[in-house]
């Protein structure tokens, strides 16, 4: 197997900086589409020959050094209790958000064995086929963002009602904090046990809290999520959107490497890290939008400003675009190799 992104997240020498992106399987695939065509979005991730497949998908066409296996942060959360549904062009909606003592109250204590066994069977074939090839890539929400989708019913623009909940009802929101994150230890443990190389917490909206909210209500349970999976001795990728204001909190999250966005520069992050963590990211995802020059040298600046880094996996900064341009994601990939190879 190619273990160079392994190596990386270690911190351990590389002959060249490995490579993945966000979102790598998805619509701005012809071949994803295809296979979308047939199914909805919920069924294709609970089927697991197609989850499979699709997580291949970029694989064979980018040339990538780890695959993310096809799921969503969603899946475990309808096992909780929550009536989740993927509308066209909206995306997630949930149709009885929890708001009070009682839905928390009543939220279900998950058995990924027996309530998400989709998502263990996708893993399980995918650590067959994959197992000369590259390593895969386990995920979770972490408990703040899997927290505004099950308060807020679905996306949200200023997430009123969870900051509602942390301010008007601290210990409520504490209670359900501690709920989603016993779920998170658990499916990521049996995820890891179905055979993943690597898992990703994934904070896509903790860079909407204030530090110090941040710091006093989700930090921590982050940590002890992070501490009780590195008993499994497997890398653990800590990933915070919009992390620049938090960065000095979330690198000592005890992952092995911290993901960050774009909104930040690489060598403001690698001053802000040092060798604390490996660092993963974070190319503007709409770079992939411009010539294939422009990308070459924003690589380049990526890759020399993560030079001082004790680790480095190459990766946008968020999740690649539906309407980009395949070719350019190619060139992204292929242009990273050649730069970084030693
Ligand atoms: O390739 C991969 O990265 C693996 C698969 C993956 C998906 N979602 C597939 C998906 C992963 C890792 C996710 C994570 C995810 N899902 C996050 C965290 C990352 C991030 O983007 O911040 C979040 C917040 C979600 C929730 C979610 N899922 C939303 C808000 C939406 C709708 C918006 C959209 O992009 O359509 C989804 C749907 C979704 N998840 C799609 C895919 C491929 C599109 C569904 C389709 O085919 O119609």
């Amino acid at each position: 197997m190619n273990d160079t992104f392994i190596r990386a997240c270690g911190g351990h020498s590389v002959d060249y900086t490995p490579i993945w992106i966000m979102r790598q399987a998805g619509r701005y695939l012809p071949e994803y589409k295809k296979v979308r065509s047939k199914v909805d979005f919920l069924t294709l991730c609970k089927t697991p020959e197609l989850a499979a497949e699709v997580t291949i998908q970029p694989l064979d066409i980018l040339g990538v050094d780890a695959a993310i296996l096809f799921s969503d942060i969603l899946i475990p959360i309808e096992p909780m209790g929550l009536d989740l549904k993927f509308l066209e062009k909206e995306g997630p909606v949930l149709s009885n958000p929890v708001r009070d003592s009682k839905s928390v109250e009543n939220l279900r204590v998950i058995n990924p064995d027996e309530d998400v066994p989709y998502v263990l069977e996708t893993i399980r074939i995918l650590s067959r086929e994959l197992s000369t090839r590259v390593p895969l890539i386990g995920f979770s929400g972490a408990p703040f963002t899997l927290a505004t989708y099950m308060i807020e019913g679905g996306s949200s623009k200023n997430f009123m009602n969870t900051k509602k909940m942390l301010f008007q009802h601290p210990g409520l929101f504490k209670e359900l904090i501690e709920k989603i994150s016993n779920m998170v230890i658990s499916y990521l443990s049996a995820q890891i046990d179905a055979g993943v190389n690597a898992v990703q917490l994934f904070d896509s909206w903790a860079g909407v809290l204030a530090p110090v909210d941040y710091e006093a209500h989700i930090f921590p349970f982050v940590k002890n999520i992070i501490k009780k999976l590195r008993s499994k001795n497997i890398p653990v990728i800590y990933f915070v959107n919009n992390c620049a204001g938090l960065l000095h909190i979330a690198k000592e999250s005890g992952a092995d490497v911290t993901g960050v966005d774009w909104r930040i520069d690489m060598s403001a992050v690698a001053e802000e890290v040092g060798k604390t963590t490996s660092v993963q990211g974070n190319l503007d995802p709409c770079l992939l939008f411009s010539t294939k020059e422009h990308i070459s040298e924003a690589a380049k600046s990526v890759l020399d400003k993560a030079s001082a880094l004790r680790g480095h996996i190459f990766n946008l900064g968020h999740g690649i675009l539906p309407e980009t341009p395949v070719d350019n994601a190619k060139a992204l990939v292929d242009r990273v190799h050649e730069l970084s190879s030693k």
